[in-house]
């Protein structure tokens, strides 16, 4: 099972040393929200603050574009140098999707798709078949800090009986508590941004594994 603590959680004012405390870590990954202020209400970063990020860490840059247009940032994200980019399966009506996966593949970028809490994987199976990774939202996206929806976690199954090597992330209210439940499945990788970032990161990221 793979870490993926999510910066959003991080204090921006002491990036640096929130970025050196996740390269001494365990964690494999570094969990990057950017929104548009459309698909979600909120604003948070954009490609230009991953680019320097990208410079600071050997870590897997793992991007989840909780936005409208995926398209926009695309060309700063290949230059940023990131692995993975999830965008949104409520976004994917009337988006060239394949030609997005193509343009990233041939980038040595992997592509995810990411599920919201009210969205059924069962209505968009033959997209899922397409990417690379599948993110459960476990809360509704825009903000850190929000309840774990366990409801969300039957579709760990269902997706791996839609696409057995697919790779299956969940996002949003992973704490100590909750990781016990999500254990239970067979997930790959595991998002945290206010467990891991408002305590002891460290001891915090232990308690997960
Ligand atoms: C929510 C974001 C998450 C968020 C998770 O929209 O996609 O990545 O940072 O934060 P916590 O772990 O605090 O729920
Ligand atoms: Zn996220």
């Amino acid at each position: 099972m793979i870490i993926s603590p999510s910066l959003l959680a991080a204090d921006f004012l002491e990036l640096e040393n929130e970025i050196k405390k996740i390269n001494a870590s365990d964690a494999e990954w570094i969990h990057l929200d950017i929104m548009d202020g459309n698909f979600v209400d909120t604003i948070s970063f954009g490609p230009m603050i991953i680019k320097q990020i990208s410079k600071a860490t050997n870590k897997v840059l793992d991007v989840h574009l909780m936005v409208t247009n995926p398209t926009k940032y695309l060309d700063d994200l290949i230059e940023a140098k990131v692995n993975y980019i999830t965008i949104h399966s409520e976004i994917l009506e009337g988006f060239n999707y394949i030609d997005f996966i193509k343009k990233c593949h041939q980038n040595n970028i992997k592509v995810g798709i990411a599920i919201n809490p009210g969205t059924d994987v069962q209505k968009i199976k033959k997209k899922i078949t397409y990417f690379d990774l599948a993110l459960i939202m476990s809360v509704e996206p825009g903000k850190g800090g929000q309840k774990f929806i366990s409801s969300t976690l039957i579709k760990v199954e269902q997706l791996r009986k839609i696409k057995k090597e697919i790779l299956i992330e969940i996002d949003g209210g992973i704490s100590d508590k909750t990781i016990k439940e999500v254990k239970k499945t067979s997930i790959d990788i595991i998002v945290s941004g206010s467990f891991l970032f408002k305590g002891n990161f460290e001891e915090n990221l232990k308690k997960l594994y």
